[in-house]
């Protein structure tokens, strides 16, 4: 029998209780945020669409030119072992890799192993009745850097724009990049127009989020048109129906943006059947013979 805890953490090769994992203050992840990360959704005890997740992790490693032969870690495994120690059926899973610890100076270091974190925890709650009366979001501008496909551990911007949707009562910040709707400051966006599902091309100026890609793919199923375009901020007030994904969240309905009432102010009927098909959707990954790492 496994002990409840609080969180669980695998820290370069050793199980620790969260709040006992330790880095050194001279890695490169707390000096410079030189690093990327993962969030894995745990659904009844199975990891979500980890097989993604970690091909991102490797894109991502590839990017900021981790080498990828540098990482001694069996992520698979990891993540099924802190599964089975923590208990914790519905959780995070979080991924973190730096690169490294050496004397603070901004070139890379040469021959350094990469800090490997990964730890499980709860799922964090959602709002209140978030899925049932939808959400707030505001619109921010997208002071981020010119690299935002990279899920990189650097968030301050994300940060300070979320904590100005705090500040107005909101949820998620949606970012605006020259007159163009980007993402959330931790989601992605999609606006139904004219019947039309829209959203951001996966570009520079967006993660390329699994949950995106599978939304994407539902709602084609289902014979809705989908397409990835540029988006004029002013698009968002005259949508029909607004939602934001991501691992965390799922799928979520925007309400309302900057105070102003999308569609009927209410959850609409594209929102509902694809939230149904994406709760139906994780079933198929990860009930029955599949690990949850079975693609669509
Ligand atoms: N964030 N865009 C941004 C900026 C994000 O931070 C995230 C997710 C997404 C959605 O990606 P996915 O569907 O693959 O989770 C898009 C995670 C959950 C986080 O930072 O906690």
């Amino acid at each position: 029998m496994s002990v409840i805890q609080e969180g669980l953490a695998w820290i370069n090769g050793e199980f620790l209780p969260l709040e006992k994992a330790r880095v050194s203050v001279e890695d490169r992840g707390f000096q410079f945020a030189d690093g990327i990360y993962e969030v894995i959704r745990v659904y009844d005890g199975k990891p979500f669409t980890f097989r993604e997740h970690l091909e991102r992790l490797k894109t991502s490693a590839f990017l900021i030119g981790i080498d990828p032969r540098m990482i001694k870690a069996d992520f698979q495994e990891i993540g099924m072992e802190l599964i089975s120690r923590s208990g914790i059926k519905d959780a995070e899973l979080y991924i973190q890799i730096t690169r490294g610890r050496a004397p603070r100076s901004h070139v890379f270091p040469k021959g350094i192993p990469p800090t490997v974190l990964i730890s499980i925890r709860s799922v964090r709650p959602l709002p209140l009745d978030a899925e049932k009366n939808g959400i707030s979001a505001i619109t921010y501008p997208d002071i981020r850097w010119a690299r935002c496909n990279i899920k990189s551990i650097s968030l301050l911007a994300n940060v300070l724009a979320k904590e100005e949707a705090r500040n107005a009562s909101a949820y998620e910040a949606i970012f605006i990049r020259e007159g163009l709707i980007t993402e959330g400051a931790s989601s992605n966006i999609f606006l139904l127009h004219q019947g039309v599902l829209l959203t951001p091309p996966a570009d520079w100026r967006i993660l390329r989020g699994i949950t995106r890609d599978i939304l994407m793919a539902l709602a084609i199923k289902e014979g809705i048109k989908v397409s990835q375009e540029e988006l004029k901020k002013d698009l968002i007030y005259e949508a029909e129906e607004v939602f934001i994904t991501s691992t965390a969240i799922e799928i979520l309905p925007v309400v309302k943006v900057d105070g102003r009432v999308i569609g009927k102010g209410t959850p609409g009927s594209t929102f509902k059947l694809l939230h149904r098909r994406f709760k139906e959707y994780v079933e198929f990954r990860i009930g029955g013979k599949n690990k949850g790492d079975e693609g669509l």
